[in-house]
């Protein structure tokens, strides 16, 4: 019997249990055995408890609970090469040579190269005596099949992120608590949203609010971007409206690679010179990543979770490592290492001022 074990890595996103319980239940449905990975790397490099034999009933209710239910954690021991050497062990050990990752791009770049190295550990393995050839054998090649799981929306080539949407929502809500209170007060509020360098949570949510501003980092304000803030904050003003939305991607930079902070833009709306705005800040934070998954989550999740399982069954020696994508609302799968590298030319681009460029490398919905 084939044995697929499926782990999530990096930061949390609503979905991943979605993930595991249709990796699992779809191993279990091709006749293979499912095993959990908990915590991550950390969990491979430990081996013995951390790894799993999963049965059908232990991922019942996994859907609609938050987090990750198999842990995750950031392993310093895996960047190394004997923390590596170690979780080949322990996968051989365990008799498995296909694993399904949910993560990040970090955690993918890893997985990927813990593949390309796989050969060469199991030489060392025998070389060093720790296992025999013949138990090395049967698992020449390292299948690694990879699902994003992020809130940040952040990987190219494909539209939606395990957990972007459900943070989306959860950032909707939470301006709509914000709202009501800004708007007794007539306050301004400026609202600071995750995203690491992707900008997306906080332009959907700017859209999906209808925010009065927004900073993202792919497409920076021209440098009269104060002046530009006050007279459309003004405008509203004038209007009629009451409350004051800016919404800021935590990774908001000027046109000159300078950050833009909450702090910066508070100042400005409360300038006595200028709006004179009664302002707060709210830093969203963590809420953002926690809670149940939304239904596109759960759904995502579980059809990717089905398709991975598929991708490892008909995997080849000579296949390439593939990620699992959604586009134009197709399930498929895509070179995992092509994405990475566009992903990083992203953040490059960003970094070099480059905002035409990074602009056009991200999705479509960025593109105007
Ligand atoms: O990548 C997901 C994310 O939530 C980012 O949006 C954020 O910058 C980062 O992780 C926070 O990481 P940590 O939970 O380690 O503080």
């Amino acid at each position: 019997k084939k044995k697929i074990a499926v782990m999530t890595s990096g930061g949390d996103s609503p979905g991943m249990n979605a993930v595991v319980r249709a990796v699992v239940r779809m191993a279990i449905h091709m006749g293979c055995d499912p095993y959990c990975v908990y915590e991550g790397y950390e969990g491979l490099v430990q081996g013995g408890d951390f790894i799993r034999k999963m049965a059908w009933n232990d991922v019942r209710g996994y859907l609609s609970e938050g987090g990750t239910l198999i842990g995750t954690a950031r392993c310093m021991a895996f960047y190394e090469r004997p923390g590596r050497l170690t979780a080949a062990k322990h996968l051989i050990l365990n008799g498995i040579d296909a694993l399904i990752i949910c993560g990040g791009d970090g955690s993918l770049t890893g997985a990927d190269k813990f593949r390309a190295e796989w050969p060469s550990l199991l030489e060392e393995l025998v070389s060093t005596g720790q296992l025999q050839a013949k138990q090395t054998e049967p698992y020449r090649h390292l299948n690694i099949v990879g699902l994003v799981g992020s809130i940040d929306n952040d990987l190219s080539g494909t539209d939606a992120t395990i957990g972007a949407y459900s943070a989306l929502a959860r950032i909707c809500e939470m301006v709509d608590y914000i709202e009501a209170t800004a708007s007794s007060h007539s306050r301004a509020f400026v609202i600071e949203v995750m995203g690491r360098h992707c900008g997306w949570l906080a332009l959907m949510a700017g859209v999906a609010t209808g925010a009065d501003f927004i900073f993202i980092p792919e497409k920076p304000r021209e440098d009269n971007w104060k002046e530009e803030m006050c007279q459309i904050i003004q405008k509203h003003r004038d209007w009629g409206k009451r409350k004051t939305i800016v919404i800021i991607a935590e990774g908001a930079l000027d046109r000159h690679g300078s950050k833009i902070t909450p702090e910066m833009v508070k100042d400005l709306l409360a300038d006595k010179q200028g709006l004179a705005l009664d302002t707060r800040i709210t830093t969203l934070g963590h809420v953002q990543r926690g809670g149940t998954a939304v239904a596109y989550d759960r759904m995502l999740a579980t059809l990717q979770g089905v398709e991975a399982v598929k991708a490892v069954l008909e995997a080849t020696p000579e296949t390439e490592t593939c990620f699992i994508a959604i586009t134009e609302n197709k399930i498929v799968r895509k070179p995992l290492m092509a994405a990475v590298r566009e992903t990083k030319q992203v953040a490059k681009a960003i970094e070099a001022q480059d905002f035409d460029q990074a602009m056009s490398l991200r999705d479509t919905e960025f593109s105007d």
